[in-house]
């Protein structure tokens, strides 16, 4: 029964009317905001980046810096807030401390909750931008069982990060720029990517009138998914699985199985038939940081790249179109970062907040928006009478 298309998986329904990102997934194109990935990742910042995903427009050098200042000014979280970490194991997945722990924001910036203000927006979008890599880096210290690190505010965001990710009371940090830059590569090309499963999410989350900091914990919980931002951390445990370049052809011979569950983790897009262009320049980050940190003879990135050359050539994945995708190269570049892989997805989600919170915005100032409701193909049971039984 039915007056509704089915259309399970969303394949080719268009829920929303967006200026935001742009990709033609046969050609392998994805323009933000009609700039493309590839000049933007070398031209820009990641702030830069945030800043024309919100407003449209790059920012010249004046606006940048007011961008800049007010990023930065919000990047401390509420000391209560540090609380809610005590409440969790310290061996918690980070991606589930995120949940709660972003989630909580709510109730500690409502002074900012009227979603019809834009200038209410504006602040929480700050808000957002600026703590996430705050309480990410906060999950990491907890796990490991060392002190906070408060934000710097003299730091650049990345450099910020970093610090609070691998400074210690007892020991500064000092950046390595290609590093910095490979890791603020990483956020460029995660921030936005329209309609995919977490920014509809988002979505759907906000048409109902929900606070942002509650709909993008709702784009948090989707990300987490091994078959969205779980990718990453997915594609680094299963190179560490494969072990050596002699086991590739059993987990290609696995991959390829259809009575077998398991899939070439980083491989594969929905969108994408063709390369993905931000695999690409995570190939050439990946490259760098190698060179960099003089790992290329190291076992695990052997692998990963005698694993791409293989499968690009095997027929099979030639035939269903399924190159590379980001998460592919990501969970490499971090991993050489020395960044654990029960971080990688919250790194995503720290790139991804300003794609989640440009969509949330352009949603709520859209007049045509709605609350989503999507509709079902009823395939229950017809309508019968419960039987009298006692
Ligand atoms: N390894 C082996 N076979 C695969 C893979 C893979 N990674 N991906 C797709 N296939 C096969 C699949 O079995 C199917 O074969 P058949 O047509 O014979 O049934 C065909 O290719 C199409 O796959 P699908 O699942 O119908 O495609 P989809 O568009 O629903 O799924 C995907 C896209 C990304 C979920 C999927 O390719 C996948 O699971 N990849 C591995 C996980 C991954 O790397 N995800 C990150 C995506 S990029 C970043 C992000 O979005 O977060």
């Amino acid at each position: 029964t039915g007056m509704f298309t089915y259309d399970p998986g969303f394949t080719s329904t268009a829920s929303c009317r967006s200026a935001i990102t742009y990709i033609d997934g046969e050609a392998g194109v994805l323009l933000y905001r009609g700039y493309p990935i590839e000049q933007l990742a070398e031209k820009c910042s990641f702030l830069e980046v945030c800043y024309l995903l919100l407003e449209a427009e790059l920012p010249n050098a004046d606006e940048l810096k007011t961008f800049e200042k007010e990023v930065t000014t919000h990047t401390m979280v509420h000391d209560q807030l540090t609380n809610f970490f005590k409440g969790f194991r310290r061996d918690a997945h980070p991606m589930a401390i995120m949940v709660g722990v972003v989630g909580a924001l709510s109730a500690f910036y409502h002074d900012s909750l009227d979603i019809h203000s834009p200038k209410d927006r504006h602040i929480s979008a700050i808000r957002l931008i600026a703590k996430v890599p705050t309480i990410v880096a906060m999950c990491y210290k907890y796990s490991v069982g060392s002190p906070f690190m408060y934000p710097q505010n003299k730091l650049k965001y990345v450099d910020n990060f970093l610090r609070m990710m691998h400074a210690t009371p007892c020991a500064e940090y000092e950046p390595n720029p290609v590093l910095v830059r490979a890791l603020d590569r990483i956020l460029i090309l995660h921030a936005d990517h329209e309609q995919n499963a977490s920014t509809s999410t988002v979505r759907l989350a906000g048409s109902s009138g929900a606070n942002p900091f509650a709909c993008i914990t709702a784009g948090i919980a989707c990300l987490w998914g091994s078959a969205h931002g779980g990718a990453n951390e997915a594609a680094l445990n299963m190179l560490k699985e494969i072990g050596d370049v002699s086991q590739i052809p059993i987990y290609i011979a696995k991959a390829k199985d259809k009575n077998d569950s398991f899939r070439l983790m980083g491989f594969g897009h929905r969108v994408y038939k063709n390369y993905d262009p931000r695999a690409k320049l995570m190939r050439e980050t990946c490259h760098e940081v190698l060179t960099e940190l003089g790992l290329h003879d190291d076992p695990l990135f052997k692998l990963a790249l005698e694993l791409e050359r293989i499968a690009l050539e095997d027929e099979y994945f030639v035939s269903k179109k399924l190159y590379p995708n980001v998460d592919f190269y990501s969970g490499i570049v971090l991993h050489a970062l020395g960044i654990p892989s029960n971080m990688f997805t919250a790194i995503f989600a720290m790139g991804r907040t300003v794609g989640w919170i440009s969509h949330w915005d352009e949603m709520i100032s859209d007049p045509e928006q709605k609350i989503g409701r999507p509709r079902q193909l009823y395939t229950g049971a017809v309508r019968r009478d419960v039987p009298d039984r006692w």
